[in-house]
C-alpha cells in the first residue's frame, strides 16, 4: 500500500531534490562540487540583526504564541518602508500581514482565493511554488510564456478567453527569478489594468525588489494607479537581509485579499517566532543599507560571471536585479542534459531551465551565491568540462 491523495501523486519529482542527490552522491565520491544551483546567498547576516534576535529571545514576553497577523511593530516598519520607499500607505492593522517566508504566503494564498477548477495564471519560466500550490488547491494552472522577445513580460492578448474567464488569481514577479528580468512601472499599470477587466487578483512576489544594480530601482506594484483594488505584494526578508533560513515575510495590499490569506493561515498556522519578527523589523528599520552592500557583491559577481560565459561564447547581457544569470544552453543539448553533464564533468553545479517551466527548457540559471574566488574557480572548471560536454 502507498500513502499519498491522487493530487500529491500527480507532482512530478521535484527537479532541485533529484540535483542535490546527484550533487550528494559526487560529494560521496570525493568531488569538490560549486553550486551555483540554490538561491541561498552565502553572505553573512550583518551581527546587529543577529545581536537583536539574541536580545529579543532573552525576553520571556517573546517566547509566546506569536499574534496571528504578526507583532504591531514589524506590520508599522513595513508600513513606513512602503511610505518612504515607494510612498504607498497601507495600513498595518488590515494592510499588512507576516508571513512564516513569502513561500508560506504564495502557497496558502491559492486555496484563500481561487476554488477548485479555476484558473490560476503564472509566468513560465517561474518560480515553482505557483504551479504546485495551483495544483494542490486543485486549480487549473496556466503558464503565461515568457521569453526573451517579449522581455520576459506576459502578453496578455496570447491568453485564452476560456482561461480569462476562469482566471482568479496572477501571479507576478520581478526582478525574476529566474530570468533575472526587470520592469518598468508601466508595466505594471497594464498588468493591474488586466486584472481589472478581467476582475483578476494579482500577487506580485517581490522577493527580489532590493536585490538590484546598474542605477535600476525596481518599482512595487503597489505605486500602479489603483493597484491596492486588486492586488498585493509579497516581500522577503531572505534575499535582502541574506535571511533565508528566518522564514520570516510579508503580504501587503488589498484588505479583502490579506483578509482571506490570514483566515486561511490562522486556521493552519500560528505565525512566526516573536525574536525573528523582532530581528526583521529591526533590520527594516536600521539595516537597509546592508542591501546596498550586498548588491555590490552581486554586481560584481555578475560580471565576473557574464565574462566567463563570453569566454564560452555563451552570450548574457548584463542584468539589473535579482542574483542569476539566465543563460541559453549551448550545443543543443536538453537543458537537464546539459547541466547533469556539466555536474559530472566539473562539479559545477547550475539549475536545468525546465524546472521552472516548459518554457525554461533550452536554458540553465546560474546563482551567483559563491565568492568571486570561487566564481572564478567555476568559469575555469566550466571551460574544461563545458568543452568536454559540448563536444562529445
Ligand atoms: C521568486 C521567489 N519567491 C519567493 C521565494 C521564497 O522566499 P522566502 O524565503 O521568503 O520563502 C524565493 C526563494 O528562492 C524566490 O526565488
Amino acid at each position: 500500500m502507498s500513502y499519498g491523495s491522487k493530487r500529491i501523486k500527480q507532482i512530478p519529482p521535484y527537479v532541485f531534490s533529484e540535483i542535490q542527490q546527484k550533487k550528494r552522491k559526487l560529494l560521496g565520491d570525493g568531488m569538490d562540487i560549486i553550486d551555483l544551483g540554490i538561491g541561498d546567498p552565502d553572505l553573512p547576516v550583518d551581527s546587529s540583526i543577529l545581536e537583536k534576535l539574541t536580545e529579543a529571545v532573552h525576553d520571556p514576553k517573546n517566547l509566546g504564541y506569536p499574534s496571528y497577523s504578526g507583532c504591531m511593530d514589524l506590520r508599522e516598519a513595513i508600513a513606513s518602508f512602503y511610505e518612504q520607499r515607494y510612498h504607498v500607505s497601507l495600513d498595518p492593522e488590515s494592510e499588512v500581514l507576516i508571513l512564516i517566508g513569502s513561500k508560506e504566503g504564495l502557497g496558502h494564498l491559492v486555496p484563500a482565493l481561487v476554488d477548485p477548477g479555476e484558473a490560476v495564471l503564472i509566468p513560465d519560466p517561474g518560480y515553482p511554488a505557483y504551479r504546485m500550490a495551483a495544483s494542490l488547491a486543485n486549480a487549473v494552472p496556466y503558464g503565461m510564456p515568457l521569453s526573451e522577445a517579449n522581455d520576459y513580460q506576459p502578453d496578455f492578448q496570447e491568453i485564452p478567453d476560456s482561461i480569462k474567464s476562469k482566471a482568479k488569481l496572477m501571479f507576478l514577479s520581478y526582478p525574476s527569478n529566474p530570468t533575472a528580468a526587470t520592469v518598468d512601472l508601466s508595466f505594471f499599470n497594464r498588468c493591474v489594468a488586466f486584472a481589472k477587466k478581467n476582475r483578476c487578483a494579482i500577487a506580485h512576489d517581490a522577493a527580489y525588489q532590493m536585490i538590484t544594480f546598474n542605477g535600476y530601482r525596481a518599482p512595487s506594484l503597489l505605486e500602479a494607479d489603483g493597484a491596492k483594488e486588486v492586488a498585493v505584494e509579497f516581500g522577503s526578508f531572505s534575499k535582502t537581509f541574506c535571511m533565508t533560513g528566518f522564514r520570516i515575510g510579508y503580504a501587503v495590499g488589498n484588505r479583502d485579499i490579506i483578509r482571506a490569506l490570514s483566515i486561511c493561515k490562522s486556521n493552519l498556522d500560528t505565525g512566526q517566532f516573536i525574536p525573528i519578527q523582532k530581528a526583521a523589523a529591526f533590520a527594516l528599520k536600521h539595516r537597509l543599507g546592508f542591501a546596498e552592500k550586498i548588491n555590490a557583491v552581486f554586481e560584481k559577481r555578475m560580471r565576473i560571471m557574464i565574462e566567463g560565459l563570453s569566454s564560452l561564447d555563451i552570450s548574457v547581457s548584463p542584468t539589473k536585479g535579482s542574483f542569476y544569470l539566465w543563460a541559453p544552453v549551448p550545443g543543443g543539448y536538453r537543458s537537464m542534459d546539459f547541466t547533469t553533464r556539466l555536474m559530472e564533468r566539473s562539479g559545477v553545479v547550475v539549475s536545468p531551465g525546465n524546472a521552472f517551466g516548459d518554457q525554461g527548457e533550452g536554458y540553465f540559471r546560474i546563482a551567483l551565491t559563491v565568492s568571486d574566488r570561487r566564481l572564478r574557480e567555476a568559469v575555469l572548471r566550466m571551460k574544461k568540462g563545458y568543452r568536454a560536454v559540448v563536444h562529445e
